[in-house]
This record gives C-alpha cells, structure tokens and sequence, in this order.
C-alpha cells in the first residue's frame, strides 16, 4: 500500500482576489504535491478558503453586501486561480461548510472536556487585518504616533466577555515540540518561536460577542469563535474528522503545512496547543515560505504594483510561471520577481537549454532514423552521460525536493541538461551522419532516453509541458514516476510496441519581454 501524504496550504481569506503570494504557496505545494505522487506516495492535498471572521464581516459591510456574498463570489476566485494554475488540490475547503462547523464544534468541545476553556473578560490589542491579539510589549509606533501590530497593521483596543484557552499550561509541552528537529522550518522560524514561547505565554482569547459571523460556540450561543479556531481546524475536516476512521484515519497528522512566515505564530504554538488539549497528535512538519517581492518591493494598493497572478500566467505561460517561482526563489526566504526575470530565466534554461535538447534530439531521429527506436551499442561517452542523467534526476533533484530545497533540485536537473548539450556538441551527430552512421544512431538514442529521463524529473515542476514532451515519446501515462527512472526495460517495451516518433513539436516557446504598457 503506498504511503499517505497530506499536504494542506493556508486557506486564504476571500475578502479580495488572491495575488501573487496566493498564487506563489498554491504552486509550491502542487509541485510538492505532484513529486510526492511521482514518488508512488498517496497524496491527499487540501487548500480553501478562510471565510469568517471579523475582516469578512467589515469587508463585506463597506461593499454594502453579506459576509456570505462576499464569501461567495471571492472564494470562486480562488477556486478559479488553483484551476488556471494547475494546482491538483483533492479538496477544496470553506470554512462556512455545514461540516465545518461541525468539526470545529467538535474540537472546541475536547478542549473543553480537557479543562482548557474558560469564560472571562478580553481586555487588549487586536488587529482586525491580522485577525490576532497582541500584547502591548509586541507593538511599534507608526509615522502619526500611532499604534501598529508586528506586521504594521493598525490595532484596536478590544473589551469584550470572552472564552479563553489555556495556552500557558501548554508552555512546556510546545517548546519540546519546537525544539523537534524537522517540526518547523526554516530554521530561523524556529528560533523566533522558541524565544516567543520562552517569553512565557498568556491565555489566548477564543471567543467574540461583539459580532456573529462565525461559528457559535456549543452552549454559549452569543459567543462565535475566534476565527483561527475556526480556520486551522479546517485540516480536520477536510480529512473527516469528527470522524476518526477513514480518511482521517489515513491521513492524520498532517506531513506538511504549507504557510506564511507570517502566520507561523498560529500553526506552531495555537494549533498544536488546541490538538494536545483535544488530544489529538500534532502535524508533522510546519514549513514557513518567505514573501515575493515585485522587483523589490512589497505589493500594495497604494503603490499601485499589485500584479493578478492570473494575468502574469497568461502573459508568460503557467509552467513558465511555475519554473520561474520554483528556480529562482530559495524555498523558505524571500525572492523577487519581474517580468525581466521571469523572461530571462525561463528562456535560458527551458527554451534554450532544455527544450532545444528536446527538439533537437528528436528532429534528428525524426529524420535520420525515421523516428524509429532501433536497437543500438553503446560507447563510454554515451553510459556517462546516462549515468550523470540518472544521479542528477533520480537521485539529487528528489532528495532536494524531498528536503523542500526546489532550486536547488532544478539546480542539479539543469547541470543533467547541460551535460547533455555539451555531449551532442561533442559528439556531432550531424557529422556521424555521414562518416558513421551507427555511432550516429546510438547518439541519439542515448539521447532519447536522456530527454526522456529529463521530462520525468521536471514533471511536477512544469506538468503540462513534460507531458506534452513524454507524449511525443510515447511514454505511457503510467511510466512517468520517479520508480520508473530506475526501471531498465522500458525501451525494449516502447520499441516492441512498435512505437514510432513523429515530427516533433517544442513545447517550451521562447518568451518574449511584453512592451512596456503591456506589461502586467
Ligand atoms: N486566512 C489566514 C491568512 O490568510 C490563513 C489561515 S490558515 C489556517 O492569514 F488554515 F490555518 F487557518
């Protein structure tokens, strides 16, 4: 039986359309997602929206329409943006689901039951844009002497008859978790959250009463939850829970969350506090991805440089797109992104490097063996090359990929593709062709089973374009794994199915730099 693998993204709140940053973690985990099926694992991949909480209501409330419209249309934005993208999520969660609520209720009452909830009076900062408390030692001073959160985001102060859970008497159990290697990362993250819990925490507020748009607390029915309550449980239900056999029963505790630096705070010390308390096993592994910059600079209203993810995709390509976050930004910090960058990378290393190997190859089997896959005999050059194919795509690009290190699996892919571009230089199959047209042969055919090898690798990163190459290649649908790279036989099977290579068509375009008013 292959071994489960749940990966969740944040649900995202649908109180505007989703940009670049939505578009960047939704990417991430479908690469994850797509390597970990190539892998022969049984991934279960979940991402949503987060529709409650205090900054729907007031979203909602100045476009003079419900929380619920507003959940409504948004959420379908992001439902579309995941499409567009090619984000093979399984399920695609909202928090306003009857279910739910049901699960939510369901956790709240085994806190409950552990002794860990109780009713008294908040009285303290929140951030309505953040959706979080803060304690007045965490805020800054902005320009007009006002108020701000960590993240810059102004602050109210907030009084309200409340239900509180016990945070404090989870101190110890947490820090022993966030000192467990491989818990959180990067290992930055982690060092910031031990000093957070080391400073010593204080009961965390759960509840509201000044408005309603939320999920009602069992027995206490003029108190909703505090949103994150709400959104983090979203992992649960996805899978089942309350009820435990099943999905749940497969898949939990999660193996990855896939977040924000920015909410890390939530999913390592609140969420594995509310799962101890309902004692329920915590995720195995909390991973906090850095922040895309637009040429530099954070996007904003204000600066008028906020880029629709979708637009950017339709302008470039989706798997150009997808290379380029996956290449060019170290997994965990933050990167920048233009549509210089975007262009230059993506012509340099797919265009030119990779999908003019591809074409290349195959034009010359095409028209110097008549597309067929004869049987031939190898020289060193041509094992080397095979073998250093092989090391770089089965080997190091997935134990890179398996440490979430992306860019530097793609790294390695591309050094294969190198080497295989310097051995056709090396080897000139255009001149073989006339002074030794066997070697010719095995050069290209090595070649073959090099793109071949190549395309398999790359798949989870670029899935429209590898397939569309491993269908030129005839490999079937069911042989595009990582255990299949190992698999000595399948060119004897592809020859003795009579397969035949057409004309081959490119699948990686260059990209051209879109006139400046075009630009998106
Ligand atoms: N909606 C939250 C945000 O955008 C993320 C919630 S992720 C959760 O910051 F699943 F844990 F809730």
């Amino acid at each position: 039986m292959a071994e489960p693998f749940y990966i969740t993204t944040a649900i995202s709140y649908p109180n505007g359309k989703p940009h670049i940053g939505h578009a960047y973690e939704a990417i991430a985990a479908d690469v994850i997602a797509r390597f970990q099926r190539q892998m022969g694992r049984d991934v279960r991949f979940q991402t949503g929206t987060d529709e409650h909480g205090l900054k729907m209501a007031q979203k909602a409330r100045d476009l003079g329409i419900t929380p619920a419209q507003l959940a409504n249309e948004m959420s379908q934005h992001f439902i579309d943006m995941c499409e567009g993208l090619n984000v093979s999520y399984d399920v695609f969660l909202r928090t306003t689901e009857p279910r739910h609520h049901a699960a939510t209720q369901e956790l709240w009452r085994r806190m409950e039951a552990n002794g860990d909830l109780y009713l008294d009076r908040y009285e303290g900062w929140y951030s309505v844009r953040d959706e979080a408390y803060y304690d007045e030692s965490e805020l800054t001073q902005g320009e007009g002497g006002e108020k701000l959160s960590p993240q810059g985001t102004p602050v109210e102060w907030t009084v309200e008859e409340s239900w509180f859970f016990r945070l404090s008497a989870y101190q110890d159990k947490l820090l022993t978790l966030l000192e467990t290697p491989g818990f959180l990362r990067p290992e930055s993250r982690r060092n910031e959250m031990i000093a957070f819990v080391k400073a010593g925490l204080r009961d965390l507020s759960v509840s509201r009463t000044s408005f309603d748009w939320g999920i009602k607390v069992p027995g206490s029915e003029n108190h909703v939850m505090y949103v994150w309550v709400d959104a983090l449980t979203n992992y649960l239900t996805g899978i089942g829970f309350p009820d435990e056999g099943g999905d749940y029963a497969k898949y939990w505790p999660a193996n990855l969350h896939l977040i924000g630096k920015d909410i890390v705070r939530f999913h390592t010390i609140y969420w594995p506090a509310f799962l101890m308390s309902a004692q329920l096993p915590v995720p195995q592994q909390v991973f906090g991805h850095g922040f895309l910059l637009n040429r530099g600079q954070k996007e904003s209203k204000s600066l008028g440089n906020v880029t629709d993810p979708m637009a950017l995709a339709g302008q470039f390509g989706v798997d150009s797109l997808r290379y380029f976050l996956m290449r060019e930004v170290a997994f965990g910090q933050d990167g920048s992104y233009s549509p210089e960058a975007i262009v230059t990378r993506c012509n340099a290393e797919l265009a030119n490097s990779f999908g003019n190997l591809a074409q290349r190859s195959l034009s010359m089997i095409f028209k110097n063996l008549d597309g067929e896959l004869a049987e031939f005999s190898t020289q060193a050059a041509d094992d080397e090359l095979l073998s250093t194919v092989a090391q770089a795509c089965g080997k190091d690009l997935v134990a890179a990929f398996e440490a979430l290190d992306f860019s530097a699996g793609i790294e390695a892919w591309m050094r294969a593709v190198f080497a295989c571009n310097q051995y056709v230089d090396e080897q000139a199959p255009w001149t073989l062709k006339k002074t030794d047209p066997e070697r010719m042969k095995a050069v290209l055919l090595t070649l073959f089973k090099a793109v071949r090898d190549l395309a398999i690798a790359i798949r989870p990163v670029v899935p429209v374009s590898a397939d569309k190459l491993l269908d030129q290649l005839g490999i079937p649908a069911a042989e595009r794994g990582f255990a299949d790279l190992a698999d000595g036989a399948w060119y004897q099977r592809l020859r003795a199915s009579g397969f035949k290579l057409e004309q081959p068509v490119g699948v990686f375009p260059r990209l051209e730099l879109p006139a400046e008013d075009a630009l998106c």
